[in-house]
């Protein structure tokens, strides 16, 4: 267990507590999980489901895609102590998470269009967010009437997007609780997504008082947020689920599924609020190259040769930079290279943790290897376009900011 105090108010002390996913059984039609007790990951799971529960503080977990930073989404006193954590804009909506499609419609009150149908049977629980109309609201004993969710987690919006995670700490978690759970990235709003305890540790160390660290994270991209309210259907954000498999899986009504903007001006109305914003940034510059080959000519090398001075570089290669061909003068400003790997699965699970660990080597410059937008492709270049300073593509220069 890691504990530190911290001077940034309000100071709290932040534990990172392990649980076990071998503890926890979570069968896909149930609607409670069977946890093992008593256990490290009972007592854990419990401190963390109360904090939620009551409204005490957000708490940091592990889900298939990234860290999630959770809090009650029908409180919303709760829902702003994440945005105060992470330091976000608010007018940016929260997914809302939840553990059964009973809790759906128990808790919320909300039924699912048949569009979705395919897509939840196939792809629930897992990496998959759609976008639904707001619930109606809830008439009070009184007569009065208070919105189901609340409006903090859906800010000037009149649909809400909901996810039932697959990785079993998140789900007991929000089981146990017994709560909608409003979560969206742990961390801190413009840095990568954290894919370990320790990234989110770094992020928000003082900010919140627990993580729970169930190791790292499997998929390592956010999920795949897709609008059926709208005809025809949109893909807001590409993600763990790929936009191959939303035609294949969806039936004929995601057959011409469209995939939505990706990045919008500052002042624009958009239809994925998060895209405007700055996202999964290093502290070092990125260029990103695309269709460079192995890299040993072109582009790529007329770039590093025209780096002039002390520059500290960091390299991400993917599929297929080789980066012994390079020069000797480029090769010494290396400081650290950490590769990427080759399948789109291995890709997507390491980007957010390499771009931090070559961030923290001290780099100015990061070169990262881009990937054809294919199955996984299309999110590891949604994230990668977002992080980059530059993206260099086949020999001509395209500056992004
Ligand atoms: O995998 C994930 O989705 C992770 C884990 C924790 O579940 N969560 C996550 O949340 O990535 P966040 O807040 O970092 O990203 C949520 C994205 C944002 O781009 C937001 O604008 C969009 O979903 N979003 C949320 N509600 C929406 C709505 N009603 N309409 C359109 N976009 C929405
Ligand atoms: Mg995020």
């Amino acid at each position: 267990m890691v504990s530190v105090s911290s001077t940034l108010s309000p100071p709290l002390t932040t534990q990172i507590l392990p649980v076990a996913l071998s503890d926890i059984d979570f069968p896909r039609d149930a609607d409670m999980p069977n946890v093992q007790q008593p256990s490290v990951t009972y007592t854990n799971i419990h401190k963390a489901a109360h904090m939620i529960r009551f409204h005490i503080a957000p708490v940091a977990f592990p889900t298939e895609t990234v860290y999630g930073l959770g809090a009650s989404a029908l409180s919303t006193t709760a829902v702003r102590q994440i945005f105060t954590a992470k330091n976000r804009p608010l007018d940016n909506p929260l997914i809302v998470h939840i553990s059964s499609v009973a809790q759906l419609r128990r808790v919320l009150n909300t039924k699912i269009p048949e569009i979705y149908e395919p897509l939840i049977q196939k792809f629930w629980p897992g990496p998959l967010t759609i976008i639904l109309p707001l619930p109606a609201p809830i008439r009070n004993e009184d007569g009065s009437e208070a919105p189901a969710i609340s409006p903090a987690c859906t800010p000037g919006q009149n649909t809400f997007g909901v996810r039932m995670p697959s990785h079993p700490v998140a789900r007991a978690l929000i089981a146990i609780s017994d709560t909608p759970v409003a979560a969206p990235s742990a961390n801190a709003s413009t840095r990568p997504s954290p894919t370990t305890a320790m990234h989110v540790y770094t992020d928000m160390a003082g900010r919140i008082p627990l993580i729970l660290d169930g190791g790292p994270c499997n998929v390592g991209l956010e999920s795949t947020v897709v609008d059926g309210t709208v005809s025809p259907p949109a893909i807001l954000r590409p993600g763990g689920v790929s936009i191959e498999e939303i035609r294949k899986y969806g039936g004929p009504l995601w057959k011409d599924v469209i995939t939505g903007q990706s990045d919008a001006g500052q002042d624009e109305k958009v239809r994925t609020p998060g895209m405007k914003y700055r996202h999964y940034s290093p502290k070092a510059k990125v260029v990103v190259f695309l269709g460079q080959g192995d890299g040993s000519d072109g582009e790529i090398l007329r770039y590093l040769r025209g780096l002039t001075g002390d520059v500290k570089l960091g390299v991400l290669p993917s599929r297929l930079f080789n980066l012994d061909s390079w020069d000797e003068e480029i090769k010494k400003k290396i400081c650290v290279v950490k590769e990427l790997g080759k399948s789109g699965a291995e890709i997507s699970r390491n980007l957010f943790a390499y771009l931090r660990e070559v961030d923290e080597a001290g780099v100015d410059l990061i070169i990262a290897e881009g990937v054809g937008e294919e199955d996984e492709g299309a999110a590891i270049m949604n994230r990668l376009r977002k992080a980059a300073t530059e993206i260099l593509d086949n020999s001509q220069y395209i500056v992004k900011k």
